[in-house]
């Protein structure tokens, strides 16, 4: 699927416009198209066996609206927080398609999610003795969850430091290489492991790295299951999370691997995660056959919403120009404080919503609204002649924008709106913050 394209935004935005979506008050307003976020969804099921459970990271994206948009689309959710898996029992997701991935789980939080019969995903073998005492302790060996382990493949690291945990250090999981053994033993032990889980990184890890990330330990699954087929006569391992982590294009002009190119080389490095087969009702016995679980978050999300701010005032500075506007490191905290890696394409619209053409003499700093100098979304950026009352598109802002929203300076963060087919019709996804929500985080 192409990104969308400057034209179909600026369709939309007038739509919205005429619709009376955008009042005065409204100085930056973030949308999501639907309609293409529907087609991402499809496309995702489209790749993997229909057995397969879809977690699209919460984390990306937690939009009520969107969440119960992507339930009904039979969709599960991952995890980050027990306030996340709590978000997604409260939205309706049945426990099983709830996947709880956080790597700081308290005792409580985990007997919560055993209670619920959430998947658990354990970080680290510490949490592993805790779960253990805690189903023979409370439940009596009995166990509505699945529990897996989540496994660091030590495969290096991606172009993206701060995103990358698949180096020879992670702060998460169990290092493979160092603990191959330990993670062999644990399994014998303990017959309610079934499950394992990656995550290699998130933007910035290429599809080879992927898959191989998953091809180790598809491999350690394949050694475990014959041993534990021998010496307790089934396949322990029925669960196999890839995590997510394919990346997006920011640019219209690059083309990321896809979706259906990542499918096919892990069919053919790890061809059991492909075979359809359904999972069995929990119970104290393990059951067989193999259920693969993926967490796609900034892949499901990020094209599929663009943000967009009028231009409050203008600046001339030699050489440099300045539209100050209303989102900054508010809304986008990984571009201000890391500008080399975190960059997006810009498209300028008039106060109506047409496309301006051209390119000014001097390049144009795209600046925040916040308090302190590093507040600056993009510098340099080539764009026609801005004037104040323009509109900046900043495109791809679907994943991981609004959910690393920051309260520095208390601005009241904005209305959120959701269209479908180009804006023939619009949803409100979250109204635009007043004094109530700030005196409520602040109280
Ligand atoms: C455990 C885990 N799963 C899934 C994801 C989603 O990654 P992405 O949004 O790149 O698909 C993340 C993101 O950091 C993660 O930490």
């Amino acid at each position: 699927m192409e990104n969308l394209t400057p034209g179909k935004i600026s369709l939309a935005f007038r739509k919205a416009v005429s619709a009376g979506l955008m009042r005065n008050e409204d100085s930056a307003l973030i949308f999501y198209d639907l309609s293409f976020l529907g087609e991402r969804l499809a496309q995702l099921k489209s790749c993997f066996p229909a057995s397969a459970l879809h977690g699209l990271a919460i984390k990306a994206c937690p939009l009520a609206g969107i969440m119960k948009l992507s339930r009904e689309l039979g969709c599960g959710v991952e995890a980050a927080s027990l306030g996340e898996v709590m978000l997604a029992l409260h939205l309706g997701f049945s426990p099983g398609m709830v996947v709880y991935d956080s790597p700081v789980k308290t005792a409580e939080e985990l007997e919560f999610a055993l209670a619920e019969g959430v998947h658990l995903n354990l970080d680290n073998f510490s949490e592993l003795e805790r779960v253990k005492e805690q189903i023979a302790k409370w439940r009596n060996g009995e166990i509505k969850s699945t529990v897996g382990i989540r496994i660091n493949p030590q495969i290096g690291e991606g172009s993206i430091s701060e995103s990358s945990v698949a180096g020879e250090y992670s702060k998460f999981g169990v290092p493979l290489n160092y603990k191959r053994q330990e993670l062999i033993h644990a399994f014998l032990e303990n017959d309610f492991l079934t499950g394992m889980h990656l995550h290699v990184g998130s933007q910035g890890c290429s599809l080879e790295m992927l898959t191989e990330g998953c091809g180790k330990l598809y491999d350690l699954m394949l050694e475990i299951n014959s041993l534990t087929m021998v010496k307790k006569g089934f396949e322990q391992i029925s669960t196999f999370d890839i995590g997510g982590g394919l990346p997006v294009s920011y640019f219209r002009d690059k083309r990321p691997a896809l979706m259906e190119d990542y499918a096919d080389a892990l069919k053919q490095r790890a061809p059991l995660l492909f075979v359809n087969k359904f999972p069995q009702p929990a119970s104290s016995a393990p059951q067989a056959g193999l259920r693969l679980i993926t967490e796609f978050g900034r892949w499901t999300y990020t094209n599929a919403g663009w943000t967009v701010s009028r231009v409050e005032y203008v600046k001339q500075d030699p050489g440099v120009n300045t539209a100050m506007i209303h989102v900054g490191a508010d809304l986008f905290v990984r571009e201000c404080l890391n500008p080399r890696d975190w960059l997006h394409e810009y498209t300028l619209l008039d106060r109506a919503g047409n496309i301006k053409e051209g390119v000014s003499e001097n390049p144009w700093n795209l600046a925040g609204p916040l308090c302190f100098s590093g507040d600056i979304l993009a510098k340099g950026v080539p764009l026609p002649e801005v004037q104040e009352g323009d509109n900046i598109v900043i495109h791809d802002t679907g994943g991981y924008t609004f959910s690393m929203w920051s309260r520095y300076n208390s601005r009241f963060a904005p209305r959120i709106i959701g269209y479908y087919n180009d804006g023939e019709t619009f949803v409100l996804l979250k109204e635009r913050e007043g004094m109530a929500d700030i005196l409520k985080f602040w109280t």
